[in-house]
Order: structure tokens, then C-alpha cells, then sequence
């Protein structure tokens, strides 16, 4: 696995690949890797010639300075779990200057899909990862790119990103991958305490009863209930919890108004915040 810092040693590479008329599928991440983002470059491995992880801690999409500071950064560790794990080829680990040489301040518009749900609490983030997703589409072309579907909402944005961008990538979403108790894997789940930990495989567990107990409640009292039963838990406070439309993002208010449902849900441990979602 070859581990490539500048634009340039990378174009150069793309340049030799296309050539060869050879696949690339694309693994986008802000490091601290885990089994999440290896299941999404074992998949690109297996569906492209050549597949290219970025480790890359975007900081336009980043509303919070602290959060940009304590972002945890451990490439070293990541490259040695891609090589122990995958057959991944390429690692592109740049620079803030690399991808941004100057300020970016091109503004994307996505209407509600931006101002809803993860946008409402992190005003300007879902533009930040347009930002940096154009440029690195732009740098790498790839013909596939992959994401996760914990985070759902920007897995709807990314569609809407290269529709409106007209590229021909095809975007490839991964199921959420959850530990054995059923909390989705996060780079963030390390900041838990055991106890905090513990208590966090409420999130999924709540939200799966949602699922059973879908049929007996309007979408309006189920909502509470799920967000009641969470925030019982001691410093545990949910931040929204909506059930929206898969495509819209519009919330919904009732189970026939749509066949692809979604419970989206943010939660704040203390410091540490956490999100999750259900399909209905
Ligand atoms: O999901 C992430 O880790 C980031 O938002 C992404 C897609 C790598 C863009 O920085």
C-alpha cells in the first residue's frame, strides 16, 4: 500500500491508472479508522481495480473549533489496519493546504437537505463535506465512491453533490456496521467511559423497539417515547430525533406518506455526541 501526501504524486498516479483503463473506487475518511470504514474498503477492493482510501480531517466541515482540535488523528495506526485488514493500494493523506489552497467559500445549494436534522445543530457542516468531496472527486475521478450509512443524512446530500455536479460516480452506501450490544461503530465511540458505553447500546435498542412497536403509535407519540426512554439515562440528551422521508428528508407524519422511512437521531453523551438511524 502506497501512502501519497501531495495532489501531485497522486494525479500522477490517476493519470497512470486511467491509461490502463483500470476502476477506481474511492474510501473518503477522516481517519481513526475502524471496522465501518474496512468493511466500505473491502468492498471497494472487490469491486475496483484499484482502490484509494483518504485520511483527511476536513476542517470546513467543522462548526466547532474544539471538536477540530480533539478530532483524533492517528494515520500511522490507520495505514497499519488497512494493510493488516485490506487489499487496499493507495492512501491519500494531504494537507489542509493541498486540498485548499486558498479559502474555499463556494456555497452549496441543497435546501432543506442541508438546514434539517444534523444541519440544524452543525449550521455550515454538510457544506464543508461538499466542499471537500468536490475537490477530492475532482483530484481522484473515481468511478465508485463509498459510504456509510450511519451517516444518513450526508449519504442523501452526496447523491444530490454529484447529481448536481453531473459526475459520473457511482455512490455506494454500506449498512451500518454495529458492535456485538448493537451501537453503530463511530471514530468518536472512543471518547465514551465504560460506563458511558454501557449505556449507549440504548440508542440502537430503543430505536429497533421503535421499529416492533411502529404499528401500535402516530409517528408524533413514538417519537417521544423514543426520545423520553434516551434521555432517561443520566447524561444522555437527545438533540433531535425525527422520522423522515429516505429521499426528502421531510419529516413525516404518517406511516403511509412513504415507503422508504428513516428515524434519524443525535445524541449527546456529555461532551461526546452521537448519531444513529433506523429504516422503518
Ligand atoms: O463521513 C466522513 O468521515 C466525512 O464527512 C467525509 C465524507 C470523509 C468528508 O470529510
Amino acid at each position: 500500500m502506497k501512502i501519497i501526501k501531495t495532489n501531485f504524486e497522486l494525479q500522477t498516479e490517476i493519470l497512470k491508472i486511467k491509461k490502463q483503463k483500470k476502476s477506481i473506487g474511492f474510501v473518503p475518511t477522516m481517519g481513526a479508522l475502524h471496522k465501518g470504514h474496512i468493511e466500505l474498503v473491502k468492498q471497494s477492493v472487490v469491486e475496483n481495480n484499484i482502490s484509494i482510501v483518504s485520511i483527511f480531517v476536513n476542517p470546513t466541515q467543522f462548526n466547532n473549533e474544539n471538536d477540530l482540535l480533539n478530532y483524533p488523528r492517528t494515520l500511522e495506526a490507520d495505514c497499519r489496519l488497512l494493510i493488516q485488514e485490506t487489499n487496499n493500494h493507495f492512501v491519500f493523506a494531504p494537507t489542509v493546504k493541498e486540498i485548499y489552497p486558498n479559502p474555499d467559500t463556494r456555497q452549496f445549494k441543497f435546501g432543506n437537505l442541508k438546514t434539517t436534522m444534523e444541519g440544524k445543530f452543525r449550521p455550515g457542516h454538510f457544506n464543508g463535506v461538499a466542499q471537500v468531496l468536490s475537490r477530492f472527486f475532482e483530484i481522484i475521478k473515481p468511478n465508485r465512491a463509498y459510504f456509510g450509512e450511519k451517516d444518513f443524512q450526508q449519504l442523501v446530500i452526496i447523491r444530490e453533490l454529484v447529481k448536481q455536479l453531473n459526475l459520473n460516480i457511482e455512490i455506494i452506501s454500506h449498512p451500518v456496521v454495529r458492535d456485538k450490544d448493537g451501537l453503530a461503530l463511530s471514530s468518536r465511540n472512543i471518547y465514551l467511559t465504560p460506563n458511558q458505553r454501557e449505556n449507549a447500546k440504548i440508542i440502537f435498542n430503543t430505536l429497533s423497539e421503535s421499529k416492533k412497536e411502529k404499528k401500535y403509535f402516530p409517528i408524533y407519540i413514538l417519537k417521544q417515547i423514543v426520545i423520553n426512554k434516551i434521555n432517561s439515562v443520566p447524561n444522555f440528551r437527545v438533540e433531535y430525533f425525527d422520522i423522515v422521508d429516505g429521499t426528502t428528508l421531510k419529516s413525516i407524519t404518517n406511516w403511509d406518506d412513504s415507503k422508504h422511512i428513516v428515524g434519524c437521531i443525535a445524541v449527546h453523551v456529555e461532551q461526546i455526541r452521537l448519531i444513529d438511524n433506523i429504516i422503518y
